[in-house]
């Protein structure tokens, strides 16, 4: 039998389909990780662990079922476990139920290994990850949250058609919150050294219309197929590669930010420590605007839960 490689990885919902989305992009990439299924229908957690196993043959990293116990252990903790969103349901909605599902877990979990980083992927995420921190104990720097790095992809595969550059050489994100207050910071974006607003391909192109469908598309996903689960896999397992990788990457993720004094999607650097800088993103006049709007529902509705 091959060796069970070092660092590990717990999917806690892990039997549903974004938390084995998470664990099959770990085992794809080709990390040299552990990772670790855990969900409250045991069942559906071996199910998943079982079959990602399948994949792993050829690969580094191993899969297979835990306890929650095993997982408080991990390196760090993805956590996707919770009620999802119905066709039209605002992700605000899910609050009050995952809140009872969230603090269970991290009550389940301990003792937490004092270094984890735990990775909030439920929603809405943004208030989860303030929740998770409270309830889990861990250094608000290593607690954080997917955020809008999945939204900012799809802004960046948007201007990459529109341009023809790779969206990995587009530097745009999606800001605030991970949900219906989220905007584009356009201002800030950059390509190829130069402000992305200049660039030719993009001279009377309606803005507010990339802007709509980067914020509806996982409505229309949810409407055809009935909830999303790729895309978010493949964001955090690459969060979480980084946090074990130590890489020090940028990604617009949930992280407390202390000028704006609460968890929000914005850019930050991680690796082992977790969150290790948050930038200070300079914006116009229009888009504070929509800044403070996100931070005042974030802030409200953590303020239930404090
Ligand atoms: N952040 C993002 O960008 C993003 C994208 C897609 C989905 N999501 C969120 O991810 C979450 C999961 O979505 P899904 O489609 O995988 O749903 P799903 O119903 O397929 O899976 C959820 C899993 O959580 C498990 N679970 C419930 N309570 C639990 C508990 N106390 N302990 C352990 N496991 C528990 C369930 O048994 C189930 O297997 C939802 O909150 C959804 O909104 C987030």
């Amino acid at each position: 039998m091959a060796s069970v490689p070092g660092q590990r990885v717990a999917v806690i919902g892990g039997g549903g389909n974004v938390g084995a989305s998470t664990a099959f992009a770990l085992i794809a990439k080709g990390i040299p990780v552990e990772v670790l299924i855990v969900d409250v229908s045991e069942k559906a957690a071996l199910g998943q662990a079982l079959d990602i196993s399948d994949a792993s043959f050829m690969m580094p990293g191993t899969c297979r079922q835990a306890t929650f116990k095993e997982a408080g252990q991990a390196d760090v903790i993805v956590v996707t476990a919770g009620a999802r969103q119905m066709p039209d349901e605002p992700r605000s909605n899910l609050i009050d139920r995952n809140y009872a599902i969230i603090k269970s877990i991290m009550d389940s979990l301990q003792p937490i290994k004092s270094t984890a980083k735990i990775l909030m992927v439920s929603n809405p995420v943004d208030v989860l990850t303030h929740i998770a921190q409270t309830t889990s104990g861990l250094p608000r720097e290593q607690v954080l949250g997917s955020g809008t790095y999945l939204d900012s992809g799809r802004l960046c595969n948007a201007l990459s058609d529109i341009t023809g550059v790779s969206p990995t050489s587009i530097h745009a994100y999606m800001l605030g919150e991970h949900g219906d207050n989220q905007f584009t910071g356009w201002s800030a974006a950059r390509i190829g050294g130069r402000p992305l607003l200049d660039h030719p391909k993009l001279q009377g192109v309606d803005l507010e219309s990339i802007n709509k469908k980067i914020a509806h598309k996982a409505y229309d996903i949810i409407d055809a197929k009935g909830s999303t689960y790729f895309g978010i896999g493949m964001c955090a397992a690459t969060i979480a590669e980084a946090l074990l990788n130590n890489t020090s990457q940028v990604f617009p993720l949930v992280h407390y930010v202390e000028s704006f004094g609460c968890y929000m999607s914005w850019p930050g650097a991680i690796g082992s420590d977790g969150v290790e800088q948050s930038f200070d993103v300079k914006l116009d006049a229009s888009e504070n605007e929509k800044l403070y709007v996100a931070i005042k529902a974030i802030k409200e509705a953590c303020a239930k839960y404090t």
